[in-house]
């Protein structure tokens, strides 16, 4: 199984880098050709320029700026995201990938103006993620990440199988909690 793995955190010593690591550990025990993406530390640029969009609806030249990027999806079977939530988002850099990547004619085809899937290769879907605040605080503020994933991305993908794995409340989690998570992350990925 290849995977790409897409993270998101700027800080290697972060419980967020603890969780990238045992992502990609726990896969790469399983015998997965992971294709691990540290976002930050390949230096992505995530803004989508002007003639970016001025071109996005032009197959097949408008991948050429992020040509690498979407060989790299595109040769993955299995999708895993790891980020923390920002304001009730996902991190630009990883925001950007989305813009920037998964492009018309990529993730998704225009078929009578409506969306359909184009990265049906992704048979496997995960999120690992944390919040600062409650479940219900995000809940109350509409849950955009979790919505994102779950219908968006989950409808580009049409996957056999999807996790969302997210530890909420991370600002009063204690030692014993954030390791019970990193333990059940790897659990996670074991039977993705
Ligand atoms: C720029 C920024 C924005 C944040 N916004 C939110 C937010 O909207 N909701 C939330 O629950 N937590 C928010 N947080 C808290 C992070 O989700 C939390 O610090 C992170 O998940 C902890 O992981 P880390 O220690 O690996 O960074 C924010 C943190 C930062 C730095």
């Amino acid at each position: 199984m290849k995977a790409l793995v897409l993270f998101a955190h700027p800080c290697p010593e972060s419980f967020g880098a603890a969780l990238h690591t045992r992502v990609v550990e726990t896969l790469t025990e399983r015998g997965w050709e992971v294709d691990d993406c540290d976002l930050n530390a390949e230096g992505f640029q995530p803004v989508l320029t002007e003639e970016e969009r001025r071109n996005y609806h032009e197959e097949p030249s408008n991948i050429e700026p992020v040509k690498d990027y979407v060989e790299r999806l595109r040769a993955a079977e299995a999708l895993i995201l790891s980020f923390p939530v920002w304001n009730f988002g996902y991190p630009a850099i990883l925001k950007g990938f989305f813009d920037r990547v998964m492009l018309p004619g990529v993730s998704f085809k225009l078929v009578d103006g409506k969306v359909a899937p184009n990265l049906n290769h992704i048979r496997k879907l995960a999120a690992v993620t944390t919040y600062g605040g409650t479940r219900w605080r995000a809940f109350m503020a509409g849950d955009p990440p979790r919505k994102h994933f779950t219908r968006a991305l989950w409808h580009v993908t049409r996957p056999e199988v999807m996790q969302y794995n997210a530890l909420y409340d991370m600002n009063r989690a204690t030692d014993a909690q954030r390791a019970a998570f990193l333990e059940k992350a790897g659990q996670k990925m074991k039977t993705l």
